[in-house]
């Protein structure tokens, strides 16, 4: 038997959705993590600190009866034209806003109101920068002459690089890290991050398309190839403070990825941490996993880490662990990780 215990971890990038979704898939954070940064992207965004205000209140009443007592959730804003920059000021000074999220339109899902060019938002980066507020970046290009799985790449050069020598003393987090040239980027800029999710850093895209298409392994930025997992897991691993956990759980009913054109998002709130725990144990690596989980990110951000802790013991599986959740709008969502959760404990 195999046991460790960490200062409680943070997820650094969920999606949490809203009504009887929110309702159902709330409490697996806020279980689990102490701080959630949650990602705005609902229909319509979370553009303004009132809706930012009121989204919390919802997450909080979602939270549900067995949430942590410190599970806090930190509140991203969406960038686009509604966003106005004394109100994000405002914002932050009053504690509700904690970052600001750039989506590429159309890169991804509910990113149809994202913008056109990071660059495009230069006044309002340059704020950022002023007030210390951290920029999150979905890090994907949309041209479609690019190729799917170099778009990351394409990305950072055409967009964010551009943005970032336009506006020095930007902090920077790059989401969801896929390829090798996302942890370079990183790790060429002073004071930068990456977020990293379970699912980048144990499938690759054989495991998406071998052995038949597989929607539920479908997300953006797409997974990627066997050496690129492996760069990604091995930066995990190495205890680099750059890098920690986003989980980037995304719900979505099962009618949505089970059908002609898939939507991405995986849902791994429930199971993230044992899949995480699963591979940093497969690599002898358990002693760096509280770095990647519980205190690279809050050091990063400028947070204290949790004093409490949470311990996580593997034994042989017992009993196999639920696959589907199931709202109460009848909305069935898949889970990612069962296998890996079947290995683990956590209390
Ligand atoms: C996310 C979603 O469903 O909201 N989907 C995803 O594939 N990761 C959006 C995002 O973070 O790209
Ligand atoms: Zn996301």
């Amino acid at each position: 038997m195999t046991s460790i215990t960490v200062a409680t971890p943070d997820d650094w990038h969920v999606h949490l959705r809203d009504d009887h979704m929110l309702t159902a898939v709330a409490p697996f954070t806020a279980n689990s993590f102490r701080y959630a940064l949650v990602m705005p992207n609902l229909v319509p965004p979370i553009t303004s600190m009132a809706m930012a205000r009121e989204y919390r209140d919802r997450i909080v009443a979602a939270a549900g009866p067995d949430a942590r007592s410190d599970f806090t959730p930190l509140m991203g804003l969406y960038l686009n034209d509604d966003l106005v920059i004394e109100d994000l000021l405002a914002g932050v000074a009053a504690g509700v806003v904690f970052a600001v999220k750039y989506y590429p339109a159309g890169a991804t899902t509910n990113s149809e109101a994202g913008g056109a060019s990071l660059i495009g938002y230069q006044s309002v980066l340059e704020a950022m920068a002023e007030a210390g507020i951290p920029l999150l970046v979905h890090a994907e290009s949309t041209d479609p002459d690019i190729d799917i799985f170099d778009r990351e790449a394409a990305f950072l050069e055409t967009e964010l690089t551009p943005a970032c020598d336009a506006v020095p003393g930007l902090t920077v987090t790059v989401e969801h890290i896929s390829t090798r040239s996302g942890l370079d980027f990183v790790a060429a800029h002073d004071g930068f991050a990456g977020s990293i999710t379970p699912h980048h850093l144990t499938c690759d895209r054989s495991d998406v398309l071998a052995n038949g298409l597989r929607p539920d392994l479908y997300c953006k930025p797409v997974i990627n190839s066997r050496e690129e997992r492996d760069a990604l897991a091995a930066a995990a691993m190495s205890g680099n403070p750059s890098f920690f956990v986003g989980t980037d759980s995304a719900p979505h009913p099962l009618s949505h990825k089970e059908t002609g054109r898939a939507k991405p998002g995986i849902f791994n709130a429930p199971y993230a941490l044992e899949v995480i725990a699963e591979l940093f144990h497969q690599n002898r690596a358990l002693d760096q996993l509280e770095s990647f989980l519980s205190l690279n990110g809050p050091t990063h951000y400028g947070l204290p880490v949790a004093d409490s802790t949470i311990t996580l013991t593997r034994a042989e599986p017992t009993q196999t662990r639920p696959e589907m959740i199931t709202t109460s709008g009848g909305v069935e969502v898949r889970i990612f990780g069962a296998e890996a959760a079947a290995l683990w404990t956590i209390s």
